[in-house]
């Protein structure tokens, strides 16, 4: 069971802030129902087991109970709505160097999953609400069995080590926040840090942009934080895309 007063004693400020809960349907609806009441920047809501996790463009996001950290944080960015999504690159940004420092090597696969050695370990989905930014965070921690078809792996399956919930979320707070107060004028200092972590960069994709399917080399993030999807030496600059994935030869 994740240790609350352990992530408290870590991080005092979020004192009064901090809202656990053995089984949500998603974090993110709880931090939704919960800025509507009143609740503010630096609100974070963990669940240990979701039954209606979500993740882009109406994917699933399923975990064992207990063997990932699943939380949603609330910010107040001082950012133009139309770069929140932005958001995510940042989240992405924080949670790839913290997982370094456990001694992993990540890969943030654009816009918003971060991989190790080219599978899926964690994801972040951004959404508004009011004047807030709801960033919600999905970390496969020690999950061991994934269901056949599924490209998905887990801090432990890398590591081979039991990181501590609690610490990773400690060591987190800080780095969203610090990362996500750079989505403005200094949001080229957060594609440079996507750019040197791109997963498939220089490599043939297929992606589905509106339905239509679109192929050529990923050739990294622009500075407006677009996938930028080359052919022939023209580059084309995706701003929103699923099904992205490495085309093989
Ligand atoms: C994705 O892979 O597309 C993003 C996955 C995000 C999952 C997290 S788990 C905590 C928060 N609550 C949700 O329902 N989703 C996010």
């Amino acid at each position: 069971m994740f240790n609350s007063a352990e992530l408290l004693r870590r991080v005092p400020m979020l004192e009064g802030k901090f809202h656990y809960a053995q089984v949500l349907e998603s974090s993110n609806d709880t931090a939704a129902a919960l800025i509507r009441s009143g609740a503010g920047s630096g609100t974070i809501v963990l669940a240990e087991e979701q039954t209606k996790g979500r993740g882009r463009g109406g994917n699933q996001w399923v975990c064992p109970s207990g063997q990932g950290l699943l939380f949603s944080i609330v910010l107040e960015p001082d950012l133009d709505r139309s770069h929140w999504s932005r958001l995510a690159l940042a989240a992405g940004v924080a949670l790839a160097e913290v997982l370094d420092k456990a001694g992993l090597t990540t890969e943030i696969k654009w816009p918003n999953d971060i991989w190790i050695n080219g599978k899926k370990c964690a994801g972040v989905l951004v959404e508004g609400c009011e004047d807030c930014v709801i960033i919600g965070i999905g970390v496969n921690v020690s999950v061991s069995d994934f269901p056949i078809g599924f490209n998905a792996t887990s801090v432990w399956k890398e590591s081979g080590y039991q990181i501590e919930r609690e610490v990773l979320l400690a060591d987190l707070v800080q780095p969203i926040i610090a990362w996500g107060s750079r989505c403005d004028a200094d949001f080229e200092s957060v594609v440079d840090a996507v750019n040197r972590r791109c997963a498939m960069r220089g490599e043939m994709i297929q992606l589905r942009q509106n339905g239509v399917s679109l192929s050529g080399i990923m050739a990294g993030v622009n500075k407006d934080g677009y996938l930028m999807l080359e052919n022939d030496g023209k580059v084309q600059m995706i701003a929103q895309a699923d099904e992205i994935r490495l085309l093989k030869s």
